[in-house]
């Protein structure tokens, strides 16, 4: 991808003296009380406004918190304490700036975080005057909020095209090239786990995987679907009944391609959805119609995770079984430990699969964690994302 890197900017000494704007996704989970209480993102936003400073710039940084209205401002939609903990992860005071669209100041070597972008009237529907003001407070946009680079908005797109230089930050290149490796040029075979409740909501992700990947492991609710569509009882076991076809042409396209959907041999089932239910494992085909699949069986798990140790490429997005309940968790452990095992590229995204990363403490053995979450399902529906779109075009139109 044709994109201009702020790295290469900062090697080419393009960066020293020079109003840097960074975009970052500071939008961290916050408790009641306000308080932040998981920072990935603001960690991985940190090497971006590092090398900023290093290269001697003024720098601006902002980020959105939430869907607050906007041009109403309330204590909770703040920026306060993402400022406090950047803070203390740079060493360094990290004033916020409120009301900043008609200029800010910030001198060389400083760094400022400027309020909440999307409490600006016109921010959402990337309102051109407001774009173009945002763009006039800098020399160097840096657009570095993958978690945001499926929103076209006036912090996220208009600024890159009314801005003197539009570049990607390094967190945005790393998850360009991630998924590259992962999608554009895997080293195969290349297999997916796609998994979550519904079908419905992952559909168009599983038929653009369908056209690419060697195997398509599917699980939670969109695997019941799937035993659906392969003739197999699931009880009262959460399904779509509606899209059994979809499934179906999901299944058939693929083996078309000597392509494959493992379908579960056995699994882990219950009376209820609660974590001291009884866990029984069956066979597929024995499933009974008050039995509730909550668990890939471990037959199942054993044969996938043979598979996922001889691959490739891995694209991971979704725990196979209610991972929450340590009675049918086994299956997504099994599969989580064999990619951390596999010697294969692998890339994971989305909440419920980096807490399932978290709770086995596999961070280091993945290949790439992406920081998007709708942004990374985006990707693997096979969407140009805004961010890259624009991005390119500047970069193009600068040869
Ligand atoms: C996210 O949390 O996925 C990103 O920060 C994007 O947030 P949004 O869905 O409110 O645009």
């Amino acid at each position: 991808m044709n994109i201009l890197r702020f790295q290469d900017l900062v090697s080419a000494g393009r960066v020293a003296g020079r109003r840097v704007f960074i975009r970052a996704d500071l939008n961290v989970p916050l408790d009641d009380q306000g308080a932040i209480t998981e920072d990935t993102r603001i960690r991985a936003s940190l090497p971006c406004i590092e090398q900023a400073l290093g290269a001697g710039a003024a720098v601006m940084v902002t980020s959105h918190l939430g869907r607050p209205s906007e041009g109403v401002f309330k204590p909770e939609d703040s920026l306060a304490p993402v400022a406090r903990r950047l803070g203390e992860l740079l060493g360094r005071d990290v004033p916020l700036v409120s009301n900043w669209v008609d200029g800010v100041d910030v001198a060389a070597g400083q760094v400022v975080l400027l309020e909440n972008c999307r409490l600006n009237k016109g921010e959402k529907k990337n309102d051109e005057a407001l774009a173009r003001k945002m763009a006039a407070l800098c020399d160097i946009f840096v657009h570095d909020a993958f978690g945001t680079a499926h929103r076209a908005e006036a912090s996220t797109y208009g600024i890159a095209e009314h801005a003197p230089v539009a570049c990607a930050g390094p967190l945005l290149s790393a998850e360009i090239d991630a998924i590259g490796k992962a999608l554009a040029a895997p080293k195969r075979p290349l297999v997916a786990i796609v998994a979550g409740s519904k079908v419905s909501s992952k559909l168009t992700i599983l038929k653009a995987l369908a056209e690419k990947v060697d195997q398509l492991i599917v699980g939670g609710g969109i695997a019941n679907t799937f035993m659906l569509a392969a003739g197999l009882p699931i009880g009262k076991s959460l399904a779509e009944a509606d899209l059994v076809e979809e499934a179906r042409a999901v299944i058939d396209a693929m083996q078309k391609r000597g392509a494959a959907v493992p379908i579960p041999v056995d699994v882990v089932v219950a009376d209820r959805f609660a974590a001291d239910a009884k866990a029984t494992v069956k066979a597929s085909t024995d499933v009974a119609a008050d039995d509730l699949i909550l668990d890939i069986g471990p037959q199942t798990a054993a044969a996938l995770a043979e598979q996922l140790k001889s691959s490739g490429t891995i694209v991971w997005n979704g725990p196979v079984g209610v991972f929450e309940f340590d009675a049918f968790s086994h299956g997504t452990e099994v599969l989580a430990r064999a990619i951390a095992q596999s010697p294969a590229f692998s890339i994971a995204g989305g909440g419920d699969t980096l807490a399932a990363i978290s709770k086995y403490g596999i961070e280091r053995d993945i290949g790439y964690i992406s920081t998007g979450g709708g942004a990374f399902l985006e990707v693997l529906e096979g969407k140009t994302l805004p961010a890259f779109e624009v991005l390119q075009r500047r970069a193009d139109s600068a040869k």
